[in-house]
């Protein structure tokens, strides 16, 4: 018998009733018990997606770290889906994983998968895209990263977590297919492909079940369908009953009270067993996975002196970090090749908004990252510049007072411990403006003077530089955004500069689709990123001064109007109830709008290049099994740069048995991020499972099934730029 198994065997023999209560449940706000006697170590979890978050009491939400918990800020995790690249985004989880492991921390808490359903959501900017093959190609490099530094990741959430207004209890429902073929495959993806070894419950309903607490969910689909046997751990207060989080097989309890002998699964399950009211058969699988789980990251048996010490703020995760900032950066307009600037012929410019200067680091929630530095837009054009350009800053407009002063004012320790209070004031901010109807989404009143300042620089610079966008006041978890609009006045403030400077550059920041005011038929260049970490302000400044080609490509739709969105146009955002019916079904995010034949601000996968990709001969080799694209693809311009090849199905001619089924108008199947010096070209080959690629769910047979009938298979810049295509026929698999 391997020593792994006898290991395991004989640890679950020892183990007493109380030993495996304390494996199971929070003994402290981000560990499990350990059992000495046994060297079982505690299992030491911390958030989150952008960074190990800041070192808590051992058993409050209380900081305590000095000067020794500072760590590196990543890229959020929709920045990371816009670089579309699978390499950045093993990095990005080589680096996660290093930093955690450098904490000594055994589960980090990421990445954040759920799909970004609903535009408003305050958590979009820690999830990764509004699409599900996106979502899974990105995860799964992620989670392997993470692994290979002896640490677990905790994939979240899951399911269905879509916004945040009454998120610990919101019950969401959707189709059987809607759930199949949209909402689950990542999750499917990082399990099977990724080999994740744990997953985050989510918080709130699957139709009347609580996620943490889901048969259906956790036990008939992720158990028993998808045999998972790695370990679930319920968000933080996602358990509500013992009983029901027991039977549905959720592995430890963690939550925020400090009342840690009453969490569901310590006293409350112990005395179940013993009275008989629950067997001690689940307790003892919930112990051996956990103990699985610490076997694989060498925290028990002989492996133990092997396993990674890791390590946190090396140069190596900052240069990694700055890459794949450069990567996430996507060029949305870009009239007359204004960009990028030469640095040379730039002798003043203005650079404008709170952005500039903004760090985000400290916010968003559970993403909270203490980030040993946070390098600004304003700073890395500086540093990029030099002396010889004479930079004029104005802000532009204020900034919201009450939740930074209400920090600054309480002390306050965490997020946790602000956000109820915090919570309340935004919620109530945020009912204020729904019951009245007066959508207060400024948040801010008009500084004149600030504005005139950034005119008078306007009209003196021969550049402007406007940092615009969003930030952890406006989304955030715990709270969903009020519109897709610019706060604080900006749009006013650009449609006013625009009048007097004919050479402005727009930087967009936000972590979910906004809309843009008139001034975006008037300014020369737009470029639009989610949160970028540490090196943010230099990556931005990289790609402005043409030190990098910008590949980024959106991993979401940005709307022409907010009621243009599925999920509100179908009326699927309930913040004044707690049901949310994904009517949409899987028509989510592009999908809708191609279904609608609607028009965009910018589709899904756009993103401009400082050069041009042409693509040629796209062939289709089917092997049975699998299906072989093949394209030439050629940097026809003037600059080296990388470019992202999308391709799309579409079903041009369904099978007779299919006539009644709905389905999308494309989807995204595949993609390939290249390299390309000017002029060169490449030939690339992508290779698709058949039976994965073109499938739908038939809930009668509750099976994935093929969709058979003739597809035009296209290679893209976007979901709406096909450039070439060929047909295949896709056969009955009755
Ligand atoms: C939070 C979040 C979850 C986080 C956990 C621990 O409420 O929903 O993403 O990892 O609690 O902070």
């Amino acid at each position: 018998m391997n020593s792994r198994k006898q290991l395991i065997d004989s640890l679950l023999n020892e183990l007493t009733l109380d030993e495996k209560i304390d494996m199971v449940h929070g003994t402290g706000a981000f560990h499990t018990g350990g059992i000495d006697r046994l060297q079982i170590p505690p299992l030491v979890m911390s958030d989150g997606p952008m960074g190990v978050r800041k070192q808590f009491t051992d058993k409050t939400w209380i900081p305590c770290g000095k000067e020794d918990d500072y760590v590196t800020y990543l890229i959020s995790n929709t920045a990371l889906a816009s670089t579309w690249s699978k390499e950045a985004s093993y990095k990005a989880g080589e680096v996660l994983g290093a930093e955690a492991r450098g904490r000594g921390k055994d589960v980090i808490l990421a990445p954040g998968i759920n799909v970004q359903r609903y535009p408003l959501c305050g958590r979009n900017f820690e999830y990764m895209s509004e699409d599900t093959c996106l979502i899974s190609e990105m995860v799964v490099p992620f989670v392997k990263g993470v692994q290979t530094q002896d640490v677990a990741a905790c994939v979240k959430h899951f399911a269905l977590n879509a916004q945040e207004y009454c998120r610990m209890d919101v019950k969401t429902f959707c189709s059987k297919r809607a759930l199949y073929e949209m909402y689950l495959p990542h999750f499917y993806a990082s399990i099977k492909e990724g080999n994740a070894y744990s997953i985050m419950g989510a918080y709130n309903k699957f139709n009347e079940e609580q996620c943490c607490e889901s048969k259906a969910l956790l036990k008939d689909i992720l158990r028993d369908e998808w045999n998972y046997d790695g370990v679930v751990i319920s968000d933080w207060g996602g358990i509500h009953h013992t009983e029901n989080a027991y039977h549905a097989t959720m592995d430890i309890d963690m939550s925020v009270s400090q009342d840690f002998d009453n969490y569901y699964y310590a006293n409350p399950l112990k005395e179940k067993i013993q009275n008989g009211e629950l067997s001690v058969d689940n307790l003892n699988e919930s112990v051996r996975r956990i103990l699985e789980m610490m076997y694989e990251l060498k925290m028990i048996g002989q492996q133990k002196e092997e396993r990674k010490a890791g390590h946190f703020n090396s140069h190596e995760s900052q240069q990694a970090v700055l890459s794949a900032g450069q990567e996430a950066i996507v060029l949305l307009k870009n009239d007359e090749k204004h960009l990028p600037l030469n640095k040379k012929n730039l002798k003043k410019v203005a650079v404008i908004g709170q952005n500039a200067i903004r760090k985000h680091s400290n916010g968003g929630g559970s993403a909270e990252v203490k980030a040993l530095y946070e390098i600004t837009p304003l700073l890395g054009l500086k540093m990029r510049l030099g002396g010889n350009t004479e930079i004029l800053f104005g802000e532009g407009h204020d900034l919201p007072t009450d939740t930074e002063s209400y920090r600054a004012q309480n002390e306050v320790a965490s997020w946790q411990t602000s956000s109820v209070d915090i919570y309340e004031m935004r919620i109530q901010r945020f009912i204020k403006s729904k019951t009245s109807g007066i959508i207060d989404d400024d948040f801010v009143a008009w500084n004149d003077e600030k504005a005139n300042e950034a005119l008078q620089m306007a009209r003196e610079c021969e550049e402007v530089i406007f940092f615009a966008g969003i930030d952890h006041d406006i989304e955030s978890e715990g709270i969903d955004r009020l519109s897709l609009k610019l706060p604080y006045n900006q749009d006013r403030l650009l449609n006013e500069i625009v009048k007097v400077n004919q050479n402005v550059t727009v930087v967009v920041l936000s972590g979910s689709p906004v809309v843009l005011g008139e001034w975006k038929n008037h300014v020369k260049s737009i470029l639009w990123h989610s949160y970028l970490g540490s090196e943010g302000g230099l990556a931005v400044a990289d790609v402005i001064l043409g030190n990098v080609n910008p590949s980024g490509k959106l991993p979401m739709t940005f709307p022409l109007a907010e009621k243009d969105h599925p999920s509100v146009e179908m009326g699927e955002y309930k913040w004044d109830e707690n049901e949310l019916y994904f009517r949409e079904d899987i028509f989510v995010g592009y999908r809708y709008f191609d279904k609608k034949n609607k028009e965009v601000l910018y589709p899904f996968g756009y993103g401009l290049s400082y050069t041009k990709f042409e693509y040629s001969d796209l062939q289709i080799n089917d092997r049975g099994e699998n299906v072989d694209i093949l394209l030439t693809v050629k940097n026809t311009g003037d600059m080296d740069g990388a470019d992202v090849v999308q391709i799309y199905s579409e079903l041009v001619e369904v099978d007779e048995a299919f006539k009644e089924l709905p389905y999308c108008v494309r989807e995204l199947k595949a993609f390939d991020k290249l390299f390309l010096k000017k002029g060169e070209s490449k030939h690339i080959t992508m290779t698709v499972d058949k039976k994965q690629t073109f499938r739908f769910f038939d809930e009668e047979a509750h099976a994935y099934r093929l969709l058979s009938g003739q597809y035009r298979i296209s290679a893209g810049h976007s979901s709406r730029e096909l450039v070439c295509s060929a047909m295949i026929e896709i056969g009955s698999d009755q």
